[in-house]
């Protein structure tokens, strides 16, 4: 099979392009705005603590890690269809774990 060189300018502008957004400087005033426009309301209410910042501060968080915290932020994502954009899981992330959890 011959690729036309169109197409391999395409696959490389793609793979660039992902490499670029996995490695951007998380934007955690973005984050912020995500997390008090979509986030904290629902964890006010679910939480039982009407504050939705204690749910990432409860002693029996479930996050342990970064990587838990990625995986939490992405359930709440999907399974609520919260339609957030991979930058924006990224910098949600990004700033609960500046604010709240401090993983290394
Ligand atoms: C409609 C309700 C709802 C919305 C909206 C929501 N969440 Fe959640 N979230 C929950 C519930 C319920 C839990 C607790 C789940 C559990 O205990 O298993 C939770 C737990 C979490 C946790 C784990 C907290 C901990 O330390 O144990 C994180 C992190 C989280 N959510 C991130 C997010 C982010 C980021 C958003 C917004 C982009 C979001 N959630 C939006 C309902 C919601």
């Amino acid at each position: 099979m011959k690729l036309p060189l169109i197409k391999l300018i395409f696959v490389f502008a793609a793979m660039f392009g992902l490499h670029l957004s996995v490695y951007a400087a998380p934007d955690l005033a973005n984050g912020k705005k995500i997390d008090q426009e979509k986030c904290y309301a629902c964890h006010a209410k679910k939480s039982g603590f009407g504050n939705g910042d204690m749910i990432y501060t409860r002693s029996d968080s479930k996050v342990k890690n970064l990587q838990n915290l990625k995986t939490m932020v992405a359930r709440c994502n999907t399974e609520l269809r919260l339609d957030l954009f991979p930058e924006d899981e990224a910098d949600v992330t990004a700033f609960l774990n500046k604010q709240f959890y401090k993983f290394k």
